[in-house]
C-alpha cells in the first residue's frame, strides 16, 4: 500500500449510494486496494447551511423543477479542495453543455493532474453562479440529457482511472485500443475456436506474430473505415498503413454478390445507414481528389426531402442496406442549359442523384445493379430515358455511366458550395 495515491477522485454528489458499487468493483477496486487510487464520494448535503439540509431551490424566473444551490455546493468543494492539500487539482462539472468527453481528453487529465473533483448537478442543474466561480471545466458525456451527473462521472472516472500508471498490468492494454491512437481496435475472439459454425480467423490461431500483427493492424483500418469514416479523414497515414489500404481496397473489388438483393423506398429507419454510406463516398472522392460532395451535400436534409418525395431508394444485401439513390421523375432545370452537346431524349425522363454503395461493395457489381434498378424505375413511371451527371474526375462514376450503356451528352453546372468546382459531365441513355 502506498502512502499517496496516483491519482485522487472526489465525486461530489447527492446519490453517493448509487456510485459506491461501481466506483469501488474490478479494476478500479483492486488499484484502490494497492493505493495507486483513491476513490471517494462525497454527499452535498451534509454541507448545508441551514436546518433542513436544503439542497435545492426554485429558479429564478419561473419554470420548472428546482436548482441545486450554490452555498452547499461551494462548501462541499472548499472541505475537498482543502483535504487534497497540494495536488494539481482539477474542478469538472459534468454538463450536457460541456464539451464532449474523448479518449484524448482522459490521456490529458490522466497526465496532467493527479486530482480530479468531479461534480454531478442533478433537477434542472446548478445555480450558475456556483459554475462562474469554481468550476475550470465542463464535461458532458454527450449529447443528450441525463437525470444526474453520476452515470457521467463514472465514466469519466473509469476512462481516467485506467490510463494511471499501476491501474493495468502493462500500458499495452490502453495503447492497443480503440480511439488511442485515432482507429478502432481490431476484432477479437476468444474460444472456441468454432462457434455456431463461426470460425476463428486462421491467421489469429497460426501463431505467427508478425502476421498476427499485420492482420490486426489491416483490420482496424478496415473497421475504421467502414464504422466511422471520418476518424480516417485528414489523418496521414504511414507508409506501411497506405500499402495495407491499397490492399483493403483490392480485396473488396473481388467481393462476390452471394446473397439477394433487393430494391426499395428508403424509410426513415434507413437514415443511419444511408448517410453512413454518402460519408464513405465523399471520403472517397476526397481520396481521389475529386471535387464533388466536398462541400457538406448531400447531408441529411437532403435525403429527408428525397424521401419525402418519394423518390429515395435503397438496395438491400441480405436484407441490410447496402447502396442509396434518389430518382426523380421531375424536369430537372440544370439540365435545360446543357452545353457543348444535345440531349435525345424524347418524352419524359428520369435523374438518377446521389447514387452510392456502402464501401465493402466497390468493384462487386452492385452499382451497375443500382444503375439497372433505377432503369426498370424509370421505366414503370412512363420514362424514356434516364440521365446522370457527375464531376470531370470521378472516373468511377463515369466507367459505370460507360459500362451500363450511358453516352456523355454535354456539360452542366451545378450551384455548389463556394471554393468548389460546380462544372459535371451530364450523360444519357434511352430506354
Ligand atoms: C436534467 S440535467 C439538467 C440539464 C439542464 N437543465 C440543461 O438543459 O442543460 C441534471 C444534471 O445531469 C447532469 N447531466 C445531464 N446530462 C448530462 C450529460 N450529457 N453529460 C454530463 N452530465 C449530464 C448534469 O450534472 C446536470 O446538472
Amino acid at each position: 500500500m502506498r502512502d499517496v495515491s496516483e491519482m485522487r477522485i472526489d465525486i461530489l454528489t447527492l446519490f453517493p449510494e448509487q456510485l459506491a458499487p461501481l466506483l469501488h468493483a474490478s479494476i478500479l477496486g483492486r488499484a484502490e486496494k494497492k493505493g495507486i487510487l483513491e476513490l471517494n464520494t462525497v454527499q452535498i448535503r451534509d454541507y448545508t447551511a441551514n436546518r433542513q439540509h436544503q439542497v435545492d431551490d426554485y429558479p429564478y424566473g419561473g419554470g420548472w423543477g428546482c436548482v441545486m444551490m450554490a452555498q452547499p455546493l461551494k462548501s462541499c468543494l472548499d472541505a475537498v479542495m482543502a483535504s487534497a492539500g497540494g495536488r494539481r487539482s482539477r474542478v469538472i462539472y459534468l454538463s450536457p453543455q460541456g464539451r464532449p468527453f474523448d479518449q484524448q481528453r482522459a490521456r490529458e487529465l490522466a497526465a496532467e493532474y493527479d486530482h480530479l473533483a468531479l461534480v454531478c448537478g442533478h433537477y434542472e442543474g446548478v445555480d450558475e453562479r456556483f459554475l462562474e466561480a469554481c468550476v475550470d471545466e465542463e464535461i458532458s458525456l454527450g449529447d443528450f440529457v441525463l437525470t444526474g451527473g453520476e452515470l457521467a462521472a463514472l465514466a469519466v472516472a473509469d476512462a481516467v482511472c485506467r490510463l494511471v500508471p499501476g491501474v493495468l498490468s502493462d500500458p499495452a492494454c490502453y495503447t492497443g485500443e480503440s480511439h488511442w491512437e485515432g482507429l478502432l481496435e481490431y476484432p477479437q475472439y476468444t474460444r472456441p475456436e468454432v462457434w455456431e459454425g463461426r470460425e476463428v480467423p486462421a491467421v489469429l490461431r497460426g501463431g505467427n506474430q508478425a502476421e498476427i500483427d499485420r492482420w490486426r493492424r489491416k483490420q482496424m483500418l478496415s473497421r475504421t473505415m467502414d464504422k466511422r469514416p471520418e476518424l480516417m479523414e485528414n489523418r496521414t497515414f504511414s507508409d506501411g498503413d497506405a500499402a495495407l489500404l491499397a490492399e483493403i481496397r483490392k480485396d473488396r473489388s473481388r467481393r462476390k454478390l452471394t446473397e439477394p438483393i433487393d430494391c426499395r423506398p428508403m424509410v426513415e429507419a434507413d437514415l443511419e445507414r444511408v448517410l453512413l454510406i454518402l460519408r464513405q463516398a465523399q471520403n472517397y472522392l476526397r481520396r481521389h481528389r475529386v471535387d464533388q460532395w466536398q462541400d457538406g451535400y448531400p447531408n441529411e436534409s437532403v435525403i429527408r426531402r428525397d424521401m419525402e418525395r418519394g423518390e429515395a431508394f435503397v438496395l438491400t444485401y441480405g436484407g441490410a442496406v447496402c447502396a442509396y439513390f434518389c430518382l426523380s421523375a421531375q424536369p430537372e432545370p440544370v439540365y435545360a442549359g446543357l452545353t457543348d452537346g444535345k440531349w435525345r431524349t424524347e418524352g419524359p425522363y428520369c435523374v438518377l442523384h446521389r447514387n452510392a454503395v456502402e464501401a465493402s461493395f466497390r468493384g462487386s457489381g452492385l452499382a451497375d445493379r443500382l444503375v439497372a434498378e433505377a432503369e426498370k424505375l424509370t421505366a414503370e413511371q412512363g420514362g424514356r430515358a434516364l440521365r446522370a451527371d457527375t464531376h470531370r474526375h470521378n472516373e468511377a462514376m463515369k466507367k459505370l455511366m460507360k459500362r451500363c450503356g450511358f453516352t456523355y451528352r454535354g456539360n452542366v453546372v451545378w450551384p455548389v458550395g463556394e471554393g468548389h468546382d460546380p462544372r459535371r459531365q451530364a450523360f444519357e441513355k434511352l430506354l
